[in-house]
């Protein structure tokens, strides 16, 4: 057992007040969480969009496909996930006997509380073929309600294994869920949900932007609307944006997604400029959820044990299937394609 006594949480503020830390203390921290990290047996895995000084002490930085399939197959005792609730909520289904934690609770997310479990179970009832097709920002109960889940990363490959005599439900993302309409020509009911952050990004913003760069390509998520979509050279999740930026020739490229994403670009390809789109109104690139974890909060949970996720043992259950689906989707698209 871990002897945590004389270790005492040191308090956080939010993005909102956040002062940068002073290099001595973020150094001071860093190394007493990565000493943190070894007595627990934890493993820190973090999204593309936490602030920079979480992304350089997790063990592994990515989208959320790729951290749904480093928690289904870690072997910490301890994981400490540093993203929004329905992420860690996603690595507790995976892992229902470790502790789970995360540093703010309270991080949730737009999408997720577009679509409550009630509403979707209504809708579902109002046609016995509906297969639902679940992007997996949304709490457990409604991933309990799904056939699959799916990832930006993953969506257009999980369409295309529904079966063709089923109506798809395609939930909570209506932004990416018509392009995945656009890509796989598969009909689709769209549930009427958003991200608040990617809707910012508007045809007059990112045209301005344009002229500024005039030979910098955008990459924009999937999460943006259509006339955005529409300016971009390519669409694709937070992952797929590094490779992308990775092959491209370009020096400078747009970047059409919340602004924590630069910090990991600029990290892959330190030779090249990265631009945040811009929205019209200051910060509003930014996710509110997102950057509710600190260092700080990041040191305080692991301390504590806690914020922790717990669920009950039946949406555990239920809700793991879609998501197993999904990873076995995925899993068999890269043998297929190597
Ligand atoms: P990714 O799947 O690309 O990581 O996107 C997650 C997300 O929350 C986008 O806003
Ligand atoms: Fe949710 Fe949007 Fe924040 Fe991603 S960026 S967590 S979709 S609110």
């Amino acid at each position: 057992m871990i002897d945590l006594t004389e270790i005492q949480p040191r308090g956080g503020l939010d993005f909102v007040t956040r002062e940068p830390l002073p290099p001595e203390k973020l150094d001071s921290l860093s190394r007493d969480i990565l000493t943190l990290k070894k007595k627990l047996n934890a493993v820190i895995l973090a999204h593309n969009y936490q602030v920079p000084e979480i992304q350089d002490v997790a063990d592994f930085v990515g989208d959320s496909l790729g951290l749904s399939q480093q928690a289904a197959k870690t072997s910490a005792d301890v994981i400490v996930f540093c993203g929004v609730h329905f992420m860690a909520e996603t690595a507790k289904i995976l892992n229902p006997n470790k502790i789970v934690i995360l540093p703010d609770k309270d991080a949730g997310c737009s999408l997720e509380e577009s679509c409550p479990a009630p509403k979707l179970k209504a809708l579902q009832d109002t046609n016995p073929n509906f297969y639902t097709v679940t992007y997996i920002n949304c709490s457990a109960e409604v991933k309990a309600l799904s056939d699959v889940i799916c990832t930006s990363g993953n969506a257009v490959k999980i369409v295309n294994a529904v079966p063709k005599d089923r109506d798809i439900l395609f939930v909570p993302d209506e932004n990416l869920g018509a392009w995945v309409m656009e890509q796989t020509g598969r009909k689709m009911t769209l549930w009427k949900g958003s991200c608040y952050v990617h809707v910012e990004f508007t045809h007059q913003t990112i045209s301005r932007i344009r002229q500024q760069y005039p030979n910098a390509p955008l990459v924009a998520h999937p999460e943006c609307t259509r006339a955005v979509r529409m300016l971009a050279d390519e669409v694709c999740s937070t992952e797929k944006m590094v490779e992308y930026c990775k092959r491209s020739p370009a020096k400078e490229i747009i970047i059409g997604t919340e602004a924590g994403m630069i910090h990991r670009l600029q990290k892959e390809c330190p030779d090249k400029l990265f631009i945040p789109a811009p929205t019209d109104n200051c910060r509003c690139n930014e996710c509110r959820f997102m950057k509710m974890n600190t260092l700080e909060k990041l040191y305080d949970c692991m301390v504590n044990l806690g914020p922790r996720i717990e669920l009950p043992e039946e949406i555990i259950q239920r809700a793991r299937l879609p998501i197993e689906r999904m990873l076995e989707i995925s899993a068999q698209a890269i043998e297929n394609a190597g």
